[in-house]
């Protein structure tokens, strides 16, 4: 009979992070073992009646000191330095990652693909591609919690959060959020359907919609009227966008920033926070006039912008 303790290993970290629980729990099952051993075996020797050597035990006072310090020292530093490796392991995103949104509200998960593919409660990607996710809340703090791929990731109002996996088997997994969010927190789950990479292709091209992010993203940058201001014909001076994704940014503080998608956020809905260098805190806030899936298609478009320019080899 199947009696499965753990989720399936889907992922590329699935084993590392399964091995140090049973690291972790091996070694309190060994302390609990040794400590309850000594207590059973002193209960014994020193019952009621029994004749036995009862007077001050000498024991040399720094050995036992430099013992009970040093071994669990070391013992300690070994699963610091272990779980440091896993945890940074999962929290850098490899390079090379295809780029995935998803906006949490109470009570579903909205996800969007790069291709303008929309889908609710449901993640398609394809297996062996490392993803990663950008997450945003649209309400109170979500975390989006993938059981097979050992990954969870809290879904912030206010910021974006990444997560990443590379799967490693074809299937269909369970999505869960693991923050209590509200009255249907329990019912804010769904799938990750693990796919072959040509179905995941067909998968996409079925459902394509007529425009992708970046295109949604241009849209709303001209009728938003971004555009009368942040191209390079326009009256009034504003940075230029052109390649600004991923670039250092100084600010009039003397600050140096990375523009991330945080910072093209943070510029849209605070823009007087930053000042880049050189330049008037003339720009309105966005704040309330544009929600969080078109902050995701702006910034998908403003990341294009960084590509079409061919000084830009990133
Ligand atoms: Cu969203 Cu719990």
């Amino acid at each position: 009979m199947k009696f499965p303790i753990f989720p399936e290993q889907a992922s590329t970290i699935s084993r590392a992070v399964d091995q140090l629980y049973f690291g972790l729990t091996a070694l309190s099952a060994v302390m609990i073992f040794l400590i309850f051993l000594t207590l059973a075996f002193f209960l014994f020797k020193y019952r009621k009646g029994k004749e036995v050597e009862r007077g001050p035990v000498r024991i040399p006072q720094l050995t036992i000191e430099v013992t009970w310090i040093v071994v669990p020292l070391l013992l300690m530093m070994v699963v610091f330095a272990w779980g440091t490796h896993v945890y940074f392991h999962q929290q850098r995103v490899p390079p090379g990652a295809m780029e995935i949104n998803v906006v949490g509200k109470q009570w579903m998960w909205k996800v969007q693909h790069p291709e303008g593919n929309r889908e609710i409660n449901e993640l398609h990607v394809p297996v062996g591609r490392i993803v990663r996710l950008t997450l945003a809340s649209q309400d109170v703090i979500h975390s989006f919690y993938l059981p097979a791929f050992r990954t969870k990731m809290d879904v912030v109002p206010g910021r974006y959060t990444t997560e990443w996996f590379q799967a490693t088997k074809v299937g269909s997994y369970h999505l869960f959020c693991a923050e209590f969010c509200g009255t249907k927190h329990s019912g804010m789950v769904g799938r990750v359907e693990v796919m072959d990479p040509a179905d995941y292709e067909k998968w996409l091209s079925a459902g394509r919609p007529a425009s992708t992010m970046a295109q949604e993203g241009e849209r709303l940058f001209r009728e938003l009227g971004c555009s009368g201001c942040h191209v390079g014909s326009s009256v009034v001076r504003a940075p230029p966008l052109e390649g600004v994704y991923g670039k250092a940014v100084p600010l009039q503080t003397g600050q140096i920033v990375r523009a991330d998608e945080g910072y093209i956020r943070d510029s849209i809905l605070l823009p007087n926070n930053q000042i880049t260098a050189g330049y008037q805190p003339l720009m309105p806030s966005y704040q309330g006039h544009i929600n969080e899936e078109e902050l995701l298609q702006l910034i998908a478009y403003i990341k294009t912008l960084g590509r079409r320019n061919p000084e830009d080899k990133q």
